[in-house]
């Protein structure tokens, strides 16, 4: 009898084990950094996404770094991963390490920006309309300035990458025929709040101390953050003599609104992830292609939309 049951236990773990790995995958995660708020919390989602579904995430961070991204890509074609995801830092430079991983099979998922490459490189993107984000931030300041005069400060994202080209795109297609609005100064601050103070000080201080200023444009809440500090210093009121527009809708940003120092900010979804998996899935399981481009929502928060109940909302999500 003992042996019959061993025999069972023996035959059952045999099968059960088989069926783990059959689920078991492995994702490579190469992440840019932590460069902002909303970033640390894609990292965060990413993470609960992956542990959701059983997939062991690898992840590396590239501490802001094309060369540490090519380097970590190239470890998870050796480790053998069942996909990449890659938050690419900057949109050129990728075709030679995507190859590589193309010629060994595995899927390559993008997150959060885009790249010039051949499309066949990639599996799909997941991503904003980084274009529509920068447009949406420019017909508020539109509307709001109702064709005042306006000289606006834009502080820039990483040179480079995508959401840096592409906000600043969109940001000026909206102004365009506005002439009573006109970008005076630009300049990176590489989506971090220590660069986008500094920066914005030094806005004000070619400003003749930034009483000229009407409004600063950043891509970013964290750049915002970081110039809302610096008019402060600075003895202006941002908000009012200075009006701050920005993208992400991190909870900062909303406290920041709350207290009208912050006019708008545009959405991003940190759950870039979720999309991907599933679209990672559905490939790999059921062989079914998904569109090179899945689109995540943008949407507009003003001072209208009760700041303190959506930094409630979001202030436990991981950023
Ligand atoms: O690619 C998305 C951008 O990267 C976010 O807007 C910014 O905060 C981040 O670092």
């Amino acid at each position: 009898m003992k042996q019959a049951l061993a025999t069972i236990a023996a035959a059952f773990s045999i099968s059960l084990a088989a069926s783990v790995s059959a689920q078991a995958m492995t994702v490579g995660f190469s992440q840019i950094g932590s460069e902002s708020g909303w970033r640390a919390a894609e990292t965060t989602v990413t993470k609960q996404e992956a542990q959701k579904r059983g997939v062991t995430l690898k992840f590396a961070d590239a501490q802001q770094k094309q060369e540490n991204q090519i380097k970590a890509i190239r470890g998870f074609i050796a480790q053998g991963v069942d996909a990449i995801f890659v938050a690419p830092v900057v949109a050129t430079g990728w075709d030679a390490v995507l190859k590589e991983a193309k010629e060994e099979k595995i899927p390559v998922i993008l997150l959060d920006r885009e790249i010039e490459a051949p499309k066949d490189l990639y599996l799909t993107a997941v991503t904003s309309d980084t274009v529509h984000e920068g447009k949406v931030a420019g017909d508020f300041l539109v509307k709001d300035v109702a064709g005042k005069d306006c000289k606006v400060v834009e502080l820039q994202g990483t040179t480079g990458s995508s959401p840096a080209i592409n906000r600043k795109k969109g940001f000026e297609e909206a102004i365009k025929g506005h002439d009573n609005i006109k970008i005076v100064r630009s300049q990176t601050g590489d989506f971090t709040r220590t660069k986008g103070k500094e920066v914005m000080e030094s806005f004000i201080k070619a400003e003749g101390g930034g009483k000229g200023i009407c409004a600063v444009y950043a891509h970013n809440d964290d750049m915002a953050v970081g110039a809302i500090q610096a008019i402060k210093e600075a003895g202006l009121k941002p908000g009012t003599d200075i009006k701050v527009v920005s993208i992400d809708a991190v909870p900062d940003i909303f406290k920041a609104m709350a207290a009208g120092e912050a006019n708008a900010t545009v959405e991003l979804t940190p759950n870039m992830a979720g999309p991907a998996f599933d679209a990672l899935m559905a490939y790999l399981k059921e062989k079914k292609e998904p569109p090179k481009w899945i689109q995540t929502e943008s949407k507009l928060y003003t001072a209208k939309d009760d700041p303190m109940k959506v930094y409630e909302s979001k202030k436990g999500l991981g950023y």
